[in-house]
């Protein structure tokens, strides 16, 4: 077994194991990438304060998100075509979580459907939608979102279009995957994965394929995106869908302070402030940059959560030192996933874990909920969005 010391070793696992089109597809980011990038270099910028002589014994992570206890304030985050990943996936990703007892986001664009999810697991998980036109699929979507007992519904609001990711143009990305000569001779080399693929009947999209109406072709996203997404979506809009949800709300995709706002006078119960993992704006600010400001306009009315370019349990104590009441990882489970199954996944959370509660300890910090920006060495102008750094 390899040692797994960090989740660059789990990267490189899963590039050695998953077919280039649904690497690609985790990797990229929209356009020239530099929002991408930005997400993780930022965190680079902020250094910690070493402490000593303090106890450090009796240390805790656990915390609550919209009140629900966690054992860290990592949640894993909607990924999209999670079970092209590796076969089962978003059912593999939400056992690990519910073990380590972190909140699962289920992506609309999932692969196993709600119920696959709900049939497979105990604990109540998070469903994400994107606002689409057909309504009475929205309305179904909400209906099958409670029959499965999912805690929180996860509005996202940064992808009515979808921004431009020039690999999976050229791959054709698509669920089942294409087999074009390229990728049939790429597929041959993941043996372990196609087992899996072979042993499974989930390969398309388990919500959407039998559910939605005159959508012609689910099996290409920026298709689907193209025909199905709403682009007249506006806050009342969002309202309407708060009230026909009617239970524990978040909103995904907050990046600007006046959005903040405007999602705060909602009364929802969380915002995450991200960019869709440098997906979607290229050029957008990173999500740490854009936190403290938003923190400051709105985190006493709303638990502020962020996510982009987590890689590391230090990471974490950066994003809640900065205010962040809870952060989520997308690309870091999806590595495990897709290098070792449900083990890597959870192996990814020991990591961060582990990384989280050392540097805690090495930062003076007992508990998640006593870091602050004391526990930082910020630069200048860091949250100034007009300030290179
Ligand atoms: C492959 C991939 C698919 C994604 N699919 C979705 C999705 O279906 N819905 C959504 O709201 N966000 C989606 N996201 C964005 C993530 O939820 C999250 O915002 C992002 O991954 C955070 O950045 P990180 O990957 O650096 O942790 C996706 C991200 C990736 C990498």
């Amino acid at each position: 077994m390899s040692v797994i010391a960090e989740i660059e070793d789990l990267r490189r696992l899963y590039q050695r194991r998953t077919p280039r089109m649904f690497c690609d597809f985790v990797e990229s980011g929209s356009w020239s990438e530099q929002t991408l990038r930005a997400n993780t270099g930022d965190f680079k910028h902020l250094r910690l304060r070493q402490r000593v002589a303090v106890d450090m014994s009796n240390r805790s992570t656990r915390t609550t998100m919209i009140g629900q206890d966690a054992a860290m304030p990592v949640a894993l985050a909607p990924v999209g075509l999670t079970g092209m990943q590796c076969a089962d996936g978003e059912i593999k990703a939400a056992r690990a979580a519910e073990k380590f007892g972190v909140p699962y986001t289920l992506s609309l664009l999932s692969i196993c459907s709600i119920e696959d999810v709900a049939e497979h697991t105990t604990r109540p998980f998070w469903f994400q939608v994107y606002t689409l036109k057909d309504e009475d699929f929205m309305r179904r979507l909400f209906d099958r979102a409670r029959a499965a007992q999912c805690a929180a519904i996860v509005i996202t609001l940064d992808l009515q279009v979808l921004g431009q990711r020039h690999k999976d143009l050229h791959n054709g990305l698509s669920a089942p995957p294409r087999l074009t000569l390229r990728n049939l001779a790429n597929i041959m080399t993941k043996v372990q994965w196609g087992l899996g693929m072979l042993g499974t009947k989930r390969r398309a999209f388990g919500n959407v394929v039998g559910h939605a109406k005159g959508v012609t072709d689910p099996g290409s996203i920026s298709a689907w995106t193209a025909e199905a997404f709403d682009e007249t979506l506006d806050w009342d809009r969002v309202a309407q869908f708060r009230d026909m949800w009617g239970g524990k709300l978040i909103l995904k995709g907050i990046l600007d302070v006046e959005d903040a706002i405007k999602a705060a006078d909602l009364g929802v119960d969380a915002i995450i402030v991200s960019n869709h993992g440098g997906r979607q704006l290229d050029g957008a600010m990173s999500s740490i940059r854009m936190l403290p400001q938003i923190v400051d306009a709105v985190g006493d009315r709303v638990e502020v959560h962020m996510d982009g370019g987590i890689r590391s349990g230090q990471d974490v104590l950066k994003a809640l030192s900065l205010g962040a009441r809870a952060t989520h990882i997308g690309r870091a489970f999806t590595y495990g996933l897709g290098a070792m199954g449900e083990e890597g996944v959870t192996r990814a959370l020991q990591v961060i874990h582990k990384e989280l509660d050392t540097t805690m300890a090495l930062c003076g910090a007992r508990d998640v909920h006593d870091l602050g920006p004391d526990n930082l060495i910020i630069p200048q102008g860091f949250d100034d969005p007009t300030v290179t750094l």
